[in-house]
């Protein structure tokens, strides 16, 4: 009964890799993709409150106004970026939705889509569930895993992609872009014909230069969906709240298919998004504990003989293992066997980077430290 669409698509490799976690109450996870801190409280107290007062109503399709009109405000203070609230913003559920609403909304049959790599999981299976075709784009470690624009220009010469999918601070490699690397970027890409998915759900989360919003460079705005949400910044993934933003024609499809598919998202959740763009401290302590723990752990792993690239935002690090000849599989697996430890294997991000392994630095600095004693033991024992 499935169709040949959905069974052509494979599952995601972190969840496969993760069958194997369950049950092994000793492990020391490095695989998450989340924020180990809960909620910050006024958030959560906000959330009980509605709840107390009786919000548990559908809410408008694209969202409430208040949290539209907060958003509004939220990226014109950022990025001098002015979207209007009643046309320009829709309320998700997650970025997940954000996203899928916005392929789903441009693609059709066998329209191309670049998805940069090493990249988050869900890009290119999303892109063929809405039966478009991927165009990957990769990187290199030796390129700081930045996109080369040369070989951009050279698949958006030959492919005329509908779409390119951005994400900065990535997920999985932890880096971003300055704001010159992203003009150089929308220099190749200002002329196309084509929409910038730009997922900047890390946007909170950066240790150098702040972070830049793609559609706030100039002229790019009319071509770019903003993707966004409050599962890392804030640490409510279980919330399932985002927003996206984009030209007018854009909002108004996701739109039509987020009223059948979704109606809106949770009202609770829509509530406690408000508080969370007002939880800045919060936010900010926050990152100031990850870059402690970035510090460290990127230090450790190049001292023990992992080749780590800086990751200057999100909460992760991609290692090199080519080095110790073992398929990232077998690495991934034999460390958590051996060590109890759990890292995911770089080809979940890609079929190139089997000679890379993700680590999630969203786990305290004690657990840290002695994931660094058990990865030691082990890479000697290879
Ligand atoms: C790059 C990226 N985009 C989107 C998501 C999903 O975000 P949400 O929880 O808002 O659906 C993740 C989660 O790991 C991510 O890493």
């Amino acid at each position: 009964m499935v169709s040949k669409r959905v069974k052509k698509v494979s599952h995601s490799g972190i969840r496969a890799f993760f069958d194997l976690v369950l049950g092994m109450p000793e492990v020391i996870s490095l695989g998450v993709g989340e924020p180990d801190f809960v909620t910050p409280w006024r958030v959560r107290e906000k959330a009980i409150t509605s709840l107390e007062e009786g919000f548990t109503s559908y809410t408008s399709n694209k969202g409430l106004k208040v949290l539209r009109e907060d958003i509004a405000y939220h990226l014109k203070k950022k990025y001098a970026l002015r979207y209007s609230p009643e046309d320009e913003i829709l309320i998700t559920t997650g970025v997940s939705e954000g996203l899928d609403l916005a392929l789903r909304a441009i693609l059709d049959p066998k329209d191309k889509v670049i998805v940069v790599s090493p990249h988050y999981v869900a890009y290119p299976a999303l892109v063929e569930l809405n039966l478009g075709e991927v165009l990957f784009l990769q990187t290199r470690e030796k390129e700081g895993f930045k996109i080369n624009t040369k070989k951009l220009e050279q698949l958006l010469v030959k492919y005329k992609p509908k779409a390119m999918i951005l994400n900065y601070p990535s997920n999985p490699t932890g880096i971003t872009y300055t704001e010159n690397e992203l003009k150089k970027l929308w220099r190749v890409l200002s002329d196309k014909e084509m929409l910038i998915i730009s997922d900047e759900i890390y946007e909170d989360i950066f240790y150098k230069e702040s972070h830049v919003c793609f559609a706030s460079l100039k002229g790019a705005k009319k071509k770019v969906v903003l993707l966004n949400g409050f599962s890392k910044g804030c640490a409510m993934t279980g919330f399932r709240i985002g927003y996206a933003c984009g030209p007018k024609e854009i909002i108004e499809a996701m739109m039509k298919i987020h009223s059948f598919g979704m109606l809106c998202a949770p009202i609770i959740s829509q509530i406690a998004a408000s508080e969370a763009l007002k939880a800045k401290k919060e936010i900010n302590l926050m990152v100031k504990e990850y870059k402690l723990r970035r510090d460290f752990i990127v230090k450790e792993l190049n001292r023990i003989g992992l080749h780590t690239v800086m990751p200057e935002g999100a909460f992760y690090c991609f290692s090199c293992i080519e080095k110790f000849k073992l398929g990232d599989l077998d690495f991934a697996k034999a460390l958590l066997l051996q060590e109890n430890v759990a890292v995911i294997p770089g080809s979940a991000f890609g079929i190139s980077y089997g000679g890379f392994i993700r680590i999630s630095y969203a786990n305290t600095l004690e657990n840290l430290k002695e994931a660094v004693v058990r990865i030691e033991r082990f890479l000697k024992n290879l």
